[in-house]
């Protein structure tokens, strides 16, 4: 008999029909009543065993982790909190889990602990809410872009560029690391290396995103991205996915018009295709905030937050305005910063961009025309000579989400630039071939899933809402 799934079982009408489920033992109680679960939705699915009839072999194994199968007729439940239930006519034991052993005891565990046995965690009700919730955000970014005609792109994951300049790059090699060629100067030989030169795990798909962009106007892409930056922050991971949409004919406003425009399709769409998750996530985390004082609870439950999201528009001001804001804030008089704001050209600590977001504008802000020093190379200067055409969208709790910008389309004005932040102009060489050839005015950002996943699922850790994180000394799994 095939297998049906509880997330539709449990919205059957139950006729006595028989049915096979399996699925996962959360509880077994009164050696009468198990609770399955098989990932389909955190509702799980009440098992009524008949114990005079069922072997004390079996009943022994029915324990908490086991996969069973069971085959029983579907009926109307007597019992609180589930409307069927199947009264089994027999339960298999698929796989024994020793109760004595198992790790995932039928009680609270702190997300500390989840961490550490992250091969288990998609089996609790909170991992399974998010990574569900994170399933249906991967969907709705590629029909967000497929229904508005953008073609996915598949950038490379190895690459010989850094495309952010920032140095943050894990080199790929495939050299004896206790016998590594060097040449006569005593410096690596990368010329003897596997690609005949030293390369690195892509930090972004924006380069290359670019060249497809000046072909076939509209493009994005969606892949892994890592950075061997030494932050241990609840916002960084060493290897993210990012969402990357790269437009021919954008200036800086179309770039942003689409940035909200998307952000608001994907919340809309996880709320109409993920409310019970996101239900079960919303009270999680007011159970949390309980533990907090009440000064430094949300203001709004998690699925207020959201839904303000896609009702509001989102602020957007100039960095030089939001820099006179922070200044003039009683915060940065009072000295509550850690970084005070003094002047002009400072970068945006996470604490200024969540003062702008939470405290003053209470609700997302898009920031842009930052000081060129503290931007990446091929950013499009303005023509104040000291600003560029980037912007930042800052969410509340989370801060930055998105960074991007008009590019510099104007061929010996990114040479210049180039050259001023020691960017390596020859290696670009097939970069700038497309402002030789064809050049135009085009905008693109990036938008880093781990983050949204973060702001939509309530999660405070970004070591919550990807699988199995890497960061700085931790690559288990
Ligand atoms: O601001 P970033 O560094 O911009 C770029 O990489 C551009 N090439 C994007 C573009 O214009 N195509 O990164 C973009 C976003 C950030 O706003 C943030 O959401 C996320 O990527 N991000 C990280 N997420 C998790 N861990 C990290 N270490 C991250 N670094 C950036
Ligand atoms: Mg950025």
């Amino acid at each position: 008999m095939t297998r049906v799934r509880i997330k539709d079982i449990l919205k059957t009408t139950p006729t006595n029909q028989t049915i096979t489920v399996k699925g996962w033992v959360r509880t077994f109680r009164n050696n009468s009543f198990i609770a399955l679960n098989d990932g389909s939705t955190n509702n799980n699915l009440q098992i009524v065993v008949d114990f005079t009839n069922t072997p004390e072999e079996i009943l022994k194994r029915i324990t908490t982790g086991a996969a069973i199968s069971a085959t029983g007729t579907l009926i109307a439940s007597q019992g609180k909190g589930q409307t069927v239930e199947v009264k089994a006519t027999s339960v298999e034991i698929i796989g024994d889990s020793d109760a004595e052993k198992y790790p995932l005891q039928p009680k609270k565990h702190s997300l500390e602990f989840l961490r550490e046995i992250a091969h288990l965690r998609f089996r609790t009700n909170t991992f399974g809410a998010v990574f569900r919730v994170r399933n249906s955000l991967a969907f709705a970014v590629h029909k967000f872009f497929n229904e508005k005609g953008f073609l996915y792109i598949h950038t490379p994951i190895i690459s010989a560029s850094d495309a952010e300049g920032a140095g943050e790059t894990f080199h790929v090699t495939n050299f004896d690391l206790s016998n590594i060629p060097k040449d006569e100067a005593g410096a690596v030989d990368h010329k003897q290396d596997f690609f005949g030169k030293s390369v690195n795990l892509t930090v972004s798909g924006q380069l290359e995103g670019e060249l497809a962009a000046m072909a076939f106007s509209d493009i994005y892409t969606f892949g892994p991205t890592f950075r061997a930056e030494n932050s241990n922050t609840t916002r960084h991971l060493a290897e993210f996915w990012m969402i990357e949409p790269e437009m021919a004919f954008y200036e800086l406003k179309d770039n942003m018009d689409l940035a909200e425009e998307m952000l608001q399709y994907i919340i809309k769409h996880a709320l109409e295709n993920n409310l019970e998750d996101i239900e079960f996530l919303s009270q999680r985390l007011e159970e949390e905030e309980k533990q907090k004082p009440q000064n430094e609870r949300s203001e709004l439950s998690l699925l207020d937050k959201l839904k303000f999201c896609i009702d509001n528009k989102f602020e957007r001001v100039t960095y030089t305005q939001a820099i006179e804001i922070l200044r003039e804030s009683n915060h940065n008089k009072k000295k509550k910063f850690t970084y005070l704001v003094d002047k002009w050209g400072v970068d945006l600590q996470s604490e200024h961009e969540r003062y702008l977001v939470e405290k003053h504008f209470k609700k997302p802000v898009i920031l842009t025309d930052y000081p060129k020093e503290i931007k990446s190379f091929y950013m499009r200067q303005n023509d104040d000579g000291k600003t560029v055409a980037a912007m930042d969208i800052l969410f509340p709790g989370i801060g930055e989400i998105v960074g991007g910008s008009q590019r510099e389309e104007r061929l010996d004005k990114l040479e210049t630039r180039m050259s001023e932040m020691g960017i390596p102009v020859e290696e670009l060489s097939w970069y700038l071939d497309t402002r030789r050839f064809g050049t135009c005015p085009h905008a693109g950002f990036g938008l880093g899933f781990e983050r949204l996943v973060l702001f939509i699922t309530g999660m405070t850790n970004i070591r919550d809402v990807i699988p199995f994180p890497r960061t700085p000394k931790n690559c288990e799994f």
